[in-house]
């Protein structure tokens, strides 16, 4: 199976990089904040961070006390970013694809993936394979883009009324599986949508129990400083899922 690797094309990773830069981007005011408060404990903890990108997570982690954290990314460019930039002794950078952590020896008590799922095609294989890594009692938690924006296969994504604000979502194909191009900073973007089912029964098959899910949305205090997030509340940006061994 071909893996995209989309991050080492120089023209995405600078728009990339710039995007993650801005002080108030989505990742910020969303993302990050949802996934770090469904965190254990990870005091004296070994932590495997799948599509770890510039290493700023792995850094978090060792600040709240792991052991060691060990980061695994497809792409040479975001891990050359992650050693000049979050380089710590207890950090171990590996370029490889997330589908080959079988070849990692250690075994991990958690597992956290930062919005890379939705560029895995064998979505099955990869939860299997984090199962098999982890210890007895281990955590799974990761965020990815909300199947409502992964289903998107064409078209405009929004109905906007005359003034040009957005009315609703089109929503179209929500039951199509599978592989999406689109263009983000280059053409040919690959990622792939799975319904919730399919994600939420993948863990359960594969022998995970559900703790819990978020699908972030602006508080009061966002929504007065920064109104255009209020279309989150037509469909959330991001999924998050928190799953025990
Ligand atoms: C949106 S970035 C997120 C980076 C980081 N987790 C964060 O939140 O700051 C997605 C990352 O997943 C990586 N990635 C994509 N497909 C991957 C795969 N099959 N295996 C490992 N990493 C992958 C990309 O290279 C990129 O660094």
């Amino acid at each position: 199976m071909a893996k995209q690797n989309i991050y080492d094309n120089p023209i995405f990773f600078d728009g990339y990089k710039k995007l993650r830069e801005k002080e108030k981007n989505a990742n910020n005011i969303f993302e990050k904040p949802a996934l770090f408060s469904l965190l254990p404990n990870l005091s004296g903890k070994r932590v495997l961070d799948l599509g770890c990108g510039f290493g700023e997570h792995c850094m978090y982690y060792i600040a709240q006390g792991a052991d060691a954290v060990v980061g695994i990314d497809i792409s040479e460019k975001m891990l050359q970013a992650a050693r000049e930039e979050n380089n710590h002794p207890n950090i171990t950078y590996i370029n490889m694809p997330m589908e080959d952590i079988s070849q990692i020896d250690d075994k991990f008590d958690v597992a956290v993936s930062s919005l890379a799922f939705h560029y895995v095609e064998d979505f099955a294989n990869v939860v299997k394979n984090i199962y098999e890594k982890l210890n007895d009692n281990g955590v799974l938690l990761f965020s990815q883009e909300n199947p409502l924006c992964t289903c998107h296969s064409g078209g405009d994504r929004w109905t906007r009324d005359e003034n040009g604000e957005k009315k609703y979502l089109n929503l179209a194909d929500y039951g199509v599986e599978g592989e999406r191009e689109s263009v983000w900073f280059v053409d040919n973007v690959k990622k792939y949508h799975r319904t919730f089912s399919t994600i939420i029964n993948t863990l359960i098959d594969t022998g995970f129990v559900i703790e819990k899910m978020i699908e972030p949305l602006p508080t009061k205090e966002i929504l007065r400083n920064m109104p255009e997030f209020k279309d989150l509340y037509h469909k959330p940006d991001f999924l998050l899922v928190k799953v025990r061994k």
